[in-house]
């Protein structure tokens, strides 16, 4: 799996799975351009990422040895995006691999969803992962080497959950974008996958609104609660995977072990999609 003297841009970077793909990344060998918003987005009804956490994952990035840049950018601010990218590039020299992971959710039935709830989740989780790979791409193809881009879709993606339309609509929406770059990419030996994990144990579902959501009958609910409910949905017998199982596979497709694959969409699902 060696990306020894690769570089690989991260968003989402600062906890969770993002965290975890910029160390499995590390460990691996790579340089990391780590990018989070550290700050609450006014919809999401958990909270988002601190400024403390990205600094622990630089941290952790640095403890292996490797070298990263880690900056507060919003993804919806494409100058800013560029900016940190351009940034990361003149420090760590080119960039071989994207991981668009930033994501957010929120929850209501389609006709309750709000314009303002629409928008921030269309913008972040599809409009996002574009200007993501818009700053990246022309460093990958410069670099002359090939590259990587894995986008982290989800098992909503493939499938459809109530309450959560424009995520939904959001993940299906990474997948034309993914096969359009593959194609127009595939010139230039850059390959484009999308990952679909199941429910992944991180705060995006560890939280008090997506609680309520799964047990409106309970006063007061818990993630013991609603831990059968998760186990439901996969078909092995689990309630949800960690972030290091879907690292796992971002490292993979990211490596020259998957140097043909491009265009698919790999589901870490614990077989919810046989269901
Ligand atoms: N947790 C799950 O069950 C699950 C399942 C399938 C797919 N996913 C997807 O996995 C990805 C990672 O989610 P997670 O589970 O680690 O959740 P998380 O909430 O722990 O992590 C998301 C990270 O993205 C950051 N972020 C959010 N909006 C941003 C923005 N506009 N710009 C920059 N950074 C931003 C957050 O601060 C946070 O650090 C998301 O795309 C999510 O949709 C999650």
């Amino acid at each position: 799996m060696s990306l020894e003297g690769k570089v690989a841009v991260v968003t989402g970077a600062a906890r969770g799975q993002g965290r975890s793909h910029a160390v499995r990344l590390a460990e691996e060998g790579a340089d990391v351009i780590a990018i989070d918003i550290c700050r609450p987005i006014s919809t999401v009804p958990y909270p988002l990422a601190t400024a403390g956490d990205l600094q622990e994952t630089a941290e952790r990035v640095r403890a292996l040895g490797r070298r990263i840049l880690a900056v507060e950018v919003d993804v919806r601010d494409s100058l800013a995006l560029n900016a940190a990218i351009a940034e990361g590039l003149a420090l760590l020299g080119r960039i071989d691999i994207v991981v668009a992971n930033a994501g957010i959710i929120s929850f209501a039935p389609v006709e309750d969803i709000t314009g303002e709830m629409w928008d921030e989740v269309i913008d972040v989780n599809l409009k996002g992962v574009w200007h993501t790979c818009k700053a990246a791409i022309p460093a990958m193809k410069a670099g002359g080497e090939g590259g990587s881009i894995v986008i982290i879709s989800s098992v909503a993606g493939v499938k459809a959950w109530e309450n959560q339309a424009h995520y939904v609509a959001s993940k299906h929406g990474v997948i034309g974008l993914m096969r359009t770059m593959a194609r127009e990419l595939a010139p230039h030996r850059i390959r484009v996958n999308t990952v679909h994990p199941t429910s992944v144990l991180t705060d995006m579902i560890d939280n008090d609104g997506l609680y309520r959501l799964f047990r409106p009958d309970h006063p007061n609910p818990t993630m013991a609660d609603v831990e059968p409910l998760f186990w439901q949905q996969n078909s092995l017998p689990l309630p949800w995977v960690e972030p290091v199982d879907i690292s796992n596979a971002v490292v993979f497709l990211a490596s020259d072990q998957a140097r043909y694959i491009t265009g698919i969409m790999l589901p870490v699902d614990a077989g919810t999609l046989l269901k």
